[in-house]
């Protein structure tokens, strides 16, 4: 398939973003963010790049510029690829189309959140895309009802995708498989901060350990949390919880998120890495952290 990456900017293809939100997300017309905002931030400093099958659009990304002090970098708020596109890629060719659009203008920092417990966004974030994850920001927009977000807290990572470190050079490049789940459960090379108990395809979250001070931790998650929250969403709601305190705890101790893989059998985690490491930066997203008040 020959997908294409450009600007949006025909008045057809700005309301078939709307098309998009509500497919993706299954998001009502409150939640989605209207195409006269959209052009506006892209006319601003912002981008708008969509991803095209021929002429249909079929993704988007969408994002404006931030501040942190006197550094400037780009707040990606949303992107969408529609679900029989998805998993082939093109969320990864948005984002590199977006890496460009912003080192051509000076900008070498993009800025986004994603929900932990959703393995598609991590492996593209942190794996394909290099990203990392120091901060963990709790029920950022209180309770929502669109399908794929209903019923748990709306907690965060902010993602933070530094565009010329050596760490995302390597990873946008790399040709090399990407780390499996199930070779780092035998190379039993880093210690386990939480366990789940699988009954059939179904894992509970159980045991954790807050108190681990080894260079690098694995932290086990669900491999699919929207299965879950089909049959039971007071598992969702346990990961959520319990994944919770084990992010915020490592991040207040200095570890990093700085890799993942993605589960690859039956009865199989996904797994994050998280590393103790220096990691100077400039930028201050301490204000997501305390969450939105009720
Ligand atoms: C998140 C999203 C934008 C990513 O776009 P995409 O085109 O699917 O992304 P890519 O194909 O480049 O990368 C996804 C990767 O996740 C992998 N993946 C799929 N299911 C997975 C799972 N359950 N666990 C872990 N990884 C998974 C894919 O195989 C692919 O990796 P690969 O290239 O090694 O095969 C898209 O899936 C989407 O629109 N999701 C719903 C909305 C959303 O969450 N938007 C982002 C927050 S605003």
């Amino acid at each position: 398939m020959d997908i294409k990456i450009r600007p949006v900017n025909t008045l057809t293809d700005l309301r078939k973003c709307h098309e998009i939100q509500r497919t993706t997300w299954g998001f009502t017309d409150l939640m989605v963010f209207p195409y006269t905002q959209l052009i506006s931030s892209a006319h601003n400093g912002g981008v708008l790049l969509g991803s095209y099958d021929g002429p249909e659009l079929v993704g988007f990304v969408y994002g404006y510029l931030g501040m942190s002090g006197a550094k400037l970098y780009l707040f990606s708020q949303r992107m969408g690829v529609l679900p029989s596109y998805q998993s082939m890629g093109i969320g990864m060719k948005l984002k590199l189309a977006q890496r460009d659009q912003m080192l051509r203008k000076g900008i070498d920092l993009i800025v986004w959140t994603y929900d932990p417990l959703l393995g598609k966004n991590a492996t593209l974030n942190i794996e394909k895309l290099g990203g990392i994850v120091r901060h963990y920001a709790r029920d950022i927009y209180g309770a929502v009802n669109n399908p794929l977000q209903v019923g748990l807290s709306t907690d965060r990572f902010l993602l933070e995708w530094e565009l010329m470190n050596d760490r995302v050079r390597e990873r946008i490049r790399s040709t090399k498989p990407r780390p499996r789940a199930e070779e780092w459960l035998k190379e039993n090379k880093f210690s386990f901060v939480n366990y789940a108990a699988w009954e059939g395809n179904l894992p509970r979250p159980m045991a954790m350990d807050l108190e681990m001070d080894d260079d690098v931790v694995l932290v086990q998650n669900p491999p699919d949390l929207n299965a879950i929250k089909k049959v039971d969403l007071s598992i969702a709601r346990g990961w959520r919880e319990s994944t919770r305190d084990i992010f915020e705890t490592y991040f207040r101790r200095g570890y990093v998120i700085t890799g993942f893989a993605r589960s690859t059998e039956p009865q199989m985690p996904n797994i994050y890495k998280m590393e103790k490491i220096e990691h100077p930066t400039t930028s201050d997203f301490s204000s997501w952290v305390t969450g939105i008040k009720p």
